[in-house]
C-alpha cells in the first residue's frame, strides 16, 4: 500500500499541496522582527531577506490567490498581523495591467514571484508629478522597498503583455484599510481604500499546512 497522499482539492489544479509553511514561517519571522524594533530602516534592511527568500520559491502561493482579473490588477490578502502591524498581499497583474500613480503612507516591500513588474518611481512638486527616475525592472525574485522615507510614490505595470506576473507584498499597515491617494498629471491627490479581492485568506495554522520550523523548534 502505497503513502496516502494529501487531498489538494482545495488548491485547484495543482498536483501538490501549497507549501503554505513557507507563508506561515514568513508571518512568523515578520512579527517577530516588528516585535524586536521600529526602526523602519532595519525593517525594510532585514525584511527584504525574509521576503527574498519567500518568493525564491514559487511552491507555495494557492491557485486561488494567484488567479488574474480581466478588468483589474487584483490584490489578495494573505495574512493580516492581529496587531495590524503588517499586511502580506499578493497582486495579480494581468497582461499591459497597471496602477495609477499612487502612494502607500506606510513602509512595504516589493517581491516579484512570477514574471517581471515596471516600476516608474515619481517625485510631487506644487502642481504636477514627475518622474524620479528611470522606469526599474523588478524581475522574479528581486525585492523592491516603497515608504515615505525612501520614495512613496509610484506607478507600477505589469512587464508582459501576454502573461500575467504575481508579485507579494508586505506593508507595515493593514493596507486594504489604509486611506492613500492617487495622482493625477497635475499632481492633485485623489484618496482611496484598496480593500482586498478576496475574503478568505489561507489557512497557514492547520496541521496540514506544513512542517513548522518555527514553533517547534
Ligand atoms: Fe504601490
Amino acid at each position: 500500500m502505497g503513502a496516502r497522499q494529501p487531498d489538494t482539492s482545495a488548491f485547484g489544479a495543482s498536483a501538490l499541496a501549497p507549501r503554505l509553511d513557507r507563508l506561515r514561517d514568513f508571518v512568523v519571522d515578520f512579527a517577530a522582527l516588528l516585535s524586536q524594533t521600529k526602526d523602519e530602516a532595519r525593517i525594510l534592511d532585514v525584511g527584504r531577506t525574509f521576503l527574498a527568500d519567500l518568493v525564491a520559491h514559487d511552491d507555495w502561493l494557492p491557485e486561488a490567490f494567484a488567479r488574474p482579473d480581466p478588468i483589474r490588477y487584483a490584490q489578495h490578502l494573505l495574512h493580516c498581523d492581529s496587531l495590524e502591524r503588517f499586511s502580506v498581499v499578493s497582486f495579480v497583474w494581468g497582461p499591459g495591467q497597471a496602477t495609477p500613480v499612487h502612494d502607500h503612507t506606510v513602509w512595504g516591500l516589493v517581491g516579484v514571484l512570477r514574471g517581471a513588474e515596471l516600476e516608474q518611481p515619481y517625485l510631487r512638486l506644487a502642481d504636477a508629478v514627475i518622474p524620479a527616475g528611470p522606469v526599474r525592472r523588478l524581475r522574479a525574485g528581486e525585492v523592491a522597498a516603497v515608504s515615505p522615507t525612501v520614495g512613496d510614490i509610484h506607478q507600477v505595470t505589469n512587464a508582459y503583455d501576454d502573461r500575467v506576473s504575481v508579485s507579494i507584498h508586505v506593508y507595515g499597515d493593514n493596507i486594504g484599510a489604509v486611506r492613500r491617494h492617487a495622482y493625477d498629471r497635475a499632481g492633485r491627490p485623489k484618496p482611496f481604500i484598496s480593500g482586498y479581492a478576496n475574503t478568505l485568506t489561507p489557512n497557514l495554522w492547520g496541521a496540514d499546512a506544513g512542517p513548522r520550523r518555527t514553533l517547534n523548534s
